[in-house]
């Protein structure tokens, strides 16, 4: 097991924050990871995928284990369906390729997510009216204290939007080390539906034309999340900084009757979701810059580092942010992106 000390992680956090870990080791099969549980047994570790959804507010003290798990292994295949064993190190997007190349449905609307596919399932990744969870079949897992490996179902994860079981009971207990995912296989069947119907992609699939099919819905994706969303190879940024916020239907009557222009979603009959996008961007954020930390000019959503930002000075950005949205409606934003202040 190679131990480096002092590691920069700046090139391994998609914010490109400059912060350092103390202690740094980089599994690369299952074997290693135990070995490396087993030796930092008496210390809490910090767990380090494809860092695209975490903000470093300070230098890492505890040691950090980064998966490199890789490895894409059909295991069974059905009538219709075929099940896909993904490695936790796996590159999200380009295990999205595979299946786009592969012919197997399911993810196409997921593309260009940045991340690994071992943390995909922590926050139910989603976009385009598509999550995580409408393919999941299982994950593997180690136990971090005792070492024992066990495979949780769909049900097991308690998926729920931008949320798991591994936000919350089992927050800090496991690793994930592998995700299996349930894919309609094309190449034998065509009882498949495209998820089209999110606003932004028809429009898109329209302006593209021709037939539709997954390649088509991938390409759509890929399209306006370029445009929207800032590449964190080009501009540091953790995709959408907040979640958005789920109100009580009362609240929102009272908000509706003050801004009629406020869009939303139905969540069930008594929740309503506002996107936080829009709450920020009616504050005036939209493009603010504060020295080199600041909120994209395409989507308020997302916060940017537009070179040597610290960790601290995108939060002093979120925390304005939060107070304004608070002070004008009311509402409390919170933080999808994890804050790391170990
Ligand atoms: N809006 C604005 N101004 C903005 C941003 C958005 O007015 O600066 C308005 C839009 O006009 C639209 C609404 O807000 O009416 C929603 O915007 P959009 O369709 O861009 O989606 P979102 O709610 O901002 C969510 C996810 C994204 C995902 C998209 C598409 C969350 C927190 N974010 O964004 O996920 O790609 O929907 O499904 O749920 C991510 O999690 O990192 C992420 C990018």
């Amino acid at each position: 097991m190679v131990i480096k000390h002092h590691f920069p992680l700046k090139e391994h956090n998609t914010f490109g924050i400059s912060a350092f870990a103390k202690a740094y080791t980089a599994p690369a099969s299952i074997l290693e990871l135990k070995e490396a549980l087993g030796y930092y047994h008496d210390q809490d570790v910090f767990l380090l995928g494809g860092g695209s959804n975490m903000l470093l507010i300070n230098d890492v003290q505890k040691p950090v284990i980064h998966l490199l798990l890789k490895g894409i292994e059909i295991t069974q295949t059905g009538e219709n369906d075929v099940y896909v064993k993904v490695m936790a190190g796996e590159n999200w997007h380009d295990f999205v390729l595979y299946c786009i190349e592969k012919n197997f449905a399911g993810i196409e609307n997921l593309s260009l997510i940045p991340g690994n596919v071992g943390t995909s399932p922590i926050q139910n990744i989603g976009a385009y009216g598509v999550e995580l969870k409408d393919t999941f079949d299982s994950c593997n897992i180690i136990d971090i204290k005792t070492l024992e490996e066990k495979t949780l179902s769909l049900t097991d994860c308690k998926f729920g939007y931008r949320d798991s079981i591994f936000k919350n009971e089992a927050a800090g207990k496991y690793v994930i080390t592998s995700v299996t995912f349930k894919l309609a296989n094309l190449n034998k069947t065509n009882e498949y539906e495209l998820k089209t119907s999110y606003g932004a992609l028809q429009e898109e699939l329209e302006r593209l034309g021709g037939d539709l099919s997954i390649q088509k819905v991938s390409q759509a994706v890929s399209k306006i999340r370029s445009t929207k969303l800032p590449d964190p190879k080009i501009l540091g940024n953790s995709g959408s900084f907040f979640k958005n916020p789920v109100i009580k239907k009362s609240e929102y009557e009272d908000l509706i009757r003050m801004h009629p222009e406020m869009p939303s979603y139905q969540v069930d009959e008594e929740h309503v979701k506002i996107p936080a996008g829009w709450l920020i961007d009616q504050c005036g954020f939209k493009g603010k810059r504060y020295g080199d930390a600041g909120v994209h000019d395409k989507q308020a959503l997302v916060l940017v580092n537009h070179g040597n930002a610290t960790g601290k000075e995108i939060l002093e950005v979120a925390h304005k942010v939060q107070k304004a949205v608070h002070d004008r409606y009311g509402i409390k934003i919170d933080t999808e992106v994890n804050l790391i202040d170990l």
